[in-house]
């Protein structure tokens, strides 16, 4: 098949790189990705089953790609990704238009349907293979300045409301040679910012690697100026990683760490592994050698069996540790999950209710955190121009605060320049160019 490709993706990072991986496949067989979905050969969804709102996402975008397999019925339509693998036969059945179904170990398998010359529709592709790493596959850059790289795949851990290990399997960590060769490459092509990914990113570990040794190797690429990664998981936070942080001059003074819940109860009940007070201890090892490290989180409200008190030790963890910001959520029951199997001791309403005492939390502190950036001189990374206003520009600081700044000598994209903080607007600085 030649032509082109449309794809469109739901979910976290890693389904971001999957997506840029799958095209890469692609666009070696001589396909063009296009974001015009009427003029597309190929339509291809990448989907989240992370909560039950994503899914309903994914289907909605799905159910309304019909109308171009009506307008052409040559017109493939593909689905892919977690949800893909989480439902399966179900799929092709509720939506009879879709020709192939495609979970995250066979995306080799679904560039060979394509190519096929009779396709043989519907294919439903989602036997979990272990080994599984897209070795010698290289992903399409998402953006010149900053992208994401995938540095292990699935998830050995079993929290018990989280679908991610029965739909993305078992750990995996790529060999750090082709990690370091992906960064060169992607330096080479203009990329000045990477952020490593996995689902316990910290676990990574090859026979010859550990996360600290792998970043205290991308650390001597030359004309790489930021690492970031994210998600580290608490158990894994060791102070071999907080020493290669502190150390290397390109980590960033950022940590994304999801802490899920303040209680040590739901802790338990999560399965996450550690408790409140080690969590906490991580967060003070990493202010004695980061004092302005950046620090943010993501938490579930309304878990199983929580408590009035458990989430108020949540709210507590919150003041206590000061997140930058955070990713909020309220709990949502995944079939498949152990949690699954409880009743839901809250209605959807009183989710809601914690849900938003946390927002109204965190927002205060998330202001507070930029109002304290205002007057302080930063490093900042241009990515692009401003989305709201062509003349401006947009970068991040080395804490992955956004700043805007104004057009002047010498931006561009990919830039590193410093700048003082001015004021701030909702969740968003703007600066003045102090050099170039
Ligand atoms: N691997 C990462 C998290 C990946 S999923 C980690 O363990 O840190 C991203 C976030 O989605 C999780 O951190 C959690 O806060 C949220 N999440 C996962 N399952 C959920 C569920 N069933 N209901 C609500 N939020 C959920
Ligand atoms: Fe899900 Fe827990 Fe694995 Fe994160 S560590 S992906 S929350 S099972
Ligand atoms: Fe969603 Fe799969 Fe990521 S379930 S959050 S896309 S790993």
């Amino acid at each position: 098949m030649s032509g082109k490709y449309f794809l469109a993706t739901f979910g976290c990072q890693m389904n971001v790189y999957d997506s840029n991986l799958l095209g890469g496949m692609l666009e070696k067989r001589g396909m063009q990705n296009t974001s015009d979905p009427e003029s597309a050969d190929v339509l291809i969804v990448n989907t989240c089953s992370i909560r039950g709102g994503a899914e309903d996402r994914a289907y909605a975008r799905i159910a309304a790609m019909k109308y171009y397999k009506r307008r052409n019925p040559d017109v493939r339509i593909a689905v892919i990704g977690c949800m893909a693998q989480n439902h399966g036969e179900k799929i092709p059945v509720e939506l009879d238009h879709v020709d192939y179904v495609v979970g995250p170990d066979n995306y080799r398998g679904l560039e060979n349907l394509l190519f096929e010359k009779k396709p043989k529709v519907t294919r439903v592709l989602t036997e979990q293979n272990a080994f599984e790493n897209y070795p010698g596959v290289m992903a399409r850059l998402d953006s010149a300045v900053s992208c994401h790289i995938t540095i292990m795949r699935g998830c050995n851990k079993r929290c018990t409301y989280c679908i991610v290990p029965t739909v993305r399997g078992v750990e995996r960590s790529r060999e750090a040679d082709d990690i370091v060769a992906e960064v060169e490459r992607a330096v080479s092509e203009g990329v000045r910012e990477v952020s490593l990914l996995g689902q316990t990113v910290n676990s990574y570990r090859t026979e010859k690697d550990s996360f600290a040794s792998l970043l205290r190797r991308l650390d001597t690429v030359s004309g790489l100026q930021r690492i970031r990664f994210m998600s580290p998981h608490p158990r894994h936070f060791d102070m071999e990683t907080i020493r290669a942080m502190a150390e290397s001059e390109k980590v960033c003074n950022h940590v994304h760490m999801p802490v899920q819940s303040g209680s040590d109860a739901m802790l338990k009940k999560m399965r996450r592994q550690y408790t409140r007070a080690r969590f906490l201890e991580i967060i003070r090892e990493l202010r004695a050698v980061m004092p302005n490290v950046g620090l943010s989180t993501d938490i579930i409200a309304g878990f199983v069996g929580e408590t009035e008190s458990d989430f108020g030790e949540t709210l507590s963890l919150v003041e206590e540790v000061g997140f930058d910001s955070a990713y909020l959520f309220a709990y949502s029951p995944r079939e498949g999950t152990p949690a699954f199997a409880e009743p839901e001791t809250l209605t959807a309403q009183e989710k809601q209710e914690r849900l938003e005492r946390l927002i109204a939390l965190q927002m205060g502190i998330t202001e507070k955190k930029l109002d304290a950036m205002v007057g302080r001189t930063e490093e900042i990374l241009i990515e692009d121009k401003s989305s709201r206003d062509a003349t401006e520009w947009m970068g991040k600081t080395d804490c992955f605060k956004k700043v805007i700044l104004p057009d002047a000598p010498g931006m561009a994209k990919g830039a590193l320049v410093r700048a003082e903080i001015i004021a701030r607007s909702g969740i968003t600085l703007r600066g003045r160019v102090t050099s170039t």
